[in-house]
This record gives structure tokens, sequence and C-alpha cells, in this order.
């Protein structure tokens, strides 16, 4: 990679001793980059931001920023901004001082400190709030002063762990975008972390998934949902239909993947995997086609469950070789959302369209 700003190189970490809640990382960020942390509760992601904060070590291995060693250098003089999901504002001081706090922290010279902070509460467009403490701004409001706060001194990475957690939908969707346009107008490199799939595909350049502990895969928004490496990855990011079996045969990326219940699928593949080897098959629901002229390398006849009308699309939940919820995403007014549960149904698709992964890295 041109330019990389941080490392991780085989970083582990464990709190008692024995648990690995982050283990074997290695991670190159580019300078510029909007890279997000994504993964359930628990998988280690807000560890690995502390760690590069400098306010948890790691157990073994190295971070670098900007080419020096960063272990054991205190958390104050990374020259890292952050923003958590609870404002962490100082309540006492108005808007303008929370922001004038971080750059008498870094020295910044008097005379720069006023068009400093104007600019940046310019920037989250709230410069009419200036003389507001923090308990008399709305939530959003306060999100903003933390992320203006953490911009404020021009840090070169600015690390973020769930900001928009507290906030209600619209709102947080708001915030995406308004924090991605500054990310794209600063150049600034930026750390983020969420559970919130959507929010990682919104905001990011690249995407790390975890699952306990570990990356199952750093990729772009596209070549996560498009090539998941594993079925984890599949799964947490969009929809996917999982069939969990055996593969029978492999023609280079051709292979055959025999189910509990006896029937196969053919399905492409990547994984280094031989026959004999447990693998799930994914398949996402809108490459699912549904009814009797169906005709694609895969057929199978399933039994209606479900019709979901979503407005523009309706979801069907079928049972398809012992899979209980197949969901297959259908135009609303297709034929195949009249007809009733516990109908029969022909759903097909092509070993193109669906891929046999190894469950997990
Ligand atoms: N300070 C701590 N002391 C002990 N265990 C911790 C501490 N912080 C986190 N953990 C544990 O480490 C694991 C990873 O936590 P965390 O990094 O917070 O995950 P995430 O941010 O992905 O939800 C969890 O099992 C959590 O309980
Ligand atoms: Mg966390």
């Amino acid at each position: 990679m041109h330019d990389p700003i941080v490392t991780f190189e085989r970083v582990t970490k464990s709190y008692d001793g024995r648990t690995l809640v982050v283990e074997a990382l290695d991670l190159t960020l580019a300078r510029g980059e909007f890279l997000t942390l994504l993964g359930p509760s628990g998988s280690g992601k807000t560890t690995t931001l502390m760690m590069l904060a400098g306010f948890e070590d790691p157990t073994s291995g190295t971070i670098t920023l900007d080419g020096k060693r960063l272990n054991h250098v205190p958390a104050h003089r990374r020259g890292i901004g952050m923003v958590f999901q609870n404002y962490a504002l100082f309540p006492h001081m108005t808007v303008a001082e929370n922001l004038v706090f971080p750059l008498e922290m870094h020295g910044v010279p008097k005379a720069e400190i006023e068009p400093k902070v104007k600019r940046a509460l310019d920037m989250v467009r709230l410069p009419q709030l200036r003389d507001r403490k923090p308990g008399q701004l709305s939530g959003g409001q306060q999100q903003r002063v933390a992320v203006a706060r953490a911009l404020v001194y021009g840090p070169k990475l600015v690390l973020m762990d769930e900001p928009l957690g507290a906030l209600d939908k619209q709102l947080r969707e708001e915030l995406q975008l308004e924090i991605k346009h500054l990310h794209d107008e600063l150049g600034v490199t930026i750390v983020y972390v969420t559970h919130d799939q959507s929010e990682a595909l919104t905001m990011s350049d690249r995407i790390a998934v975890f699952h306990q502990g570990r990356v199952q895969q750093l990729a772009t928004p596209a070549d996560l949902y498009e090539r998941p490496a594993n079925a984890f990855v599949a799964s947490f990011i969009g929809e996917n239909n999982r069939f969990d079996g055996t593969l029978v045969g492999r023609d280079g990326a051709n292979c055959r993947v025999r189910l509990p219940d006896g029937s196969e699928i053919a399905a492409t593949i990547e994984a280094d995997l031989a026959p004999g080897a447990a693998v799930a098959v994914s398949i996402r629901p809108e490459r699912v086609a549904v009814g009797a002229q169906a005709q694609r390398d895969n057929r199978f006849v399933g039994d209606l469950r479900e019709v979901i009308y979503l407005g523009d699309h309706c979801k069907l939940r079928l049972a398809v070789a012992g899979n209980e919820s197949f969901v297959v995403k259908v135009a609303a007014g297709d034929a195949a959302t009249t007809l009733d549960r516990g109908s029969a149904l022909a759903v097909a698709w092509d070993a193109a369209a669906c891929r046999a992964l190894p469950p997990l890295a």
C-alpha cells in the first residue's frame, strides 16, 4: 500500500491473560482513508480502537503511526482526535469553550484559536449555538459538537466509536452523510466503529469485518457484498440464504455441494477447499427466480410460508431443501405474491449466483 498511516502487526489483546479478545490482527490503513471496523457486540472493535488511541496496551504485537512504534506512547501524545457514542462534552463549558480546550491542550497559539473555533463550528453548521451549554442542545447537535471538537486542531487521524448509536434513524442517516462529506473535504484519516452494516456500507472506503476478535475480511463495501470470504461475512453483510453442506466435487471454480437431505447445489468456489470439506452455500434473495417457468442451474420446489409486502417489493419466505427460512425478493404484483401460504413454489438460481464458502476465517 502506498503511504500507509497506521499498521497493526500481529496484535493480540487479552484482558484476563487467558481469552484473546483481539487475535493476530494485521491491518494497514492508507492515509486519507475512511476505514470502518464492523462487527457484532463483543467482537473486539472498541478494544482495537482503544489500543490505537493509547488507552489500552496490546498484549503482544506492534502498532505504528506514521512509521513510529506506538507501544507506550501516551494517549495525549499521539495526535489523534476521538468521538464516542455518549458525547463526553464538558457539561460546564459552552460549545465554544469545548472547542477551545483541545486547541489549548495542543499548544495552538492564542491568535489562531478563535479562527479555528469559528471554522470548526461552520463546518458542522452550528455557529449560532456557540454560547450554549451541552445540556441545552439536542442529541444530534451535541454529536456535531463532538465531531467539531475532534477535528478542530487538525489531527491526522480521527477515531469514532459508534458516534451515532444514540440517535434516531433519520438523524443518524443525516449525520452519516455529514461525517462522510467532512472526511472527503478535509482529507483526514478516519477509523470508524459500528455494528450497523448499512452505516458501514454508506460511509466507508474499506470495511474490516470483526467476529470473535478476528478480522474475517477487509475489503471495499462492494467486494464484501459480492465476494464474501466466508459464511459469516455473507450473513452479516446484506441478506443471505445459507445452506450448510459438504463439498462433493470441484472443477476449478465450479463445485457441487451435498446437503443433509441428499439434494445437491451447483455453486462457484474460490476458497482452497477439497472434497469432504464442510461448506456453507450462500445465495442472495434478489438472485433467485420464482415460478414454474424459472429454469436455472439449481431448481427446487419450496413450500411458501409467508408473503411480506414492503411497498416496492415483496419478500417471500419458503422452506427449501431443509432451510426453513429461505427468502426471495420479488416485484410487488408478481404472480407469486398472490399465492397462499402452503402452496408449492419453484425457486431457481444459477451456479454463478451462489458461492460455496468456508464457515469462518
Ligand atoms: N476493560 C475490559 N476488561 C475486561 N474485558 C473487557 C474490557 N473491555 C472489553 N472487554 C471484553 O472484550 C471483548 C471485546 O469487547 P469490545 O472490544 O468492547 O467489543 P465491541 O466493541 O466489538 O463490542 C468482550 O468480550 C468484552 O466483554
Ligand atoms: Mg464497542
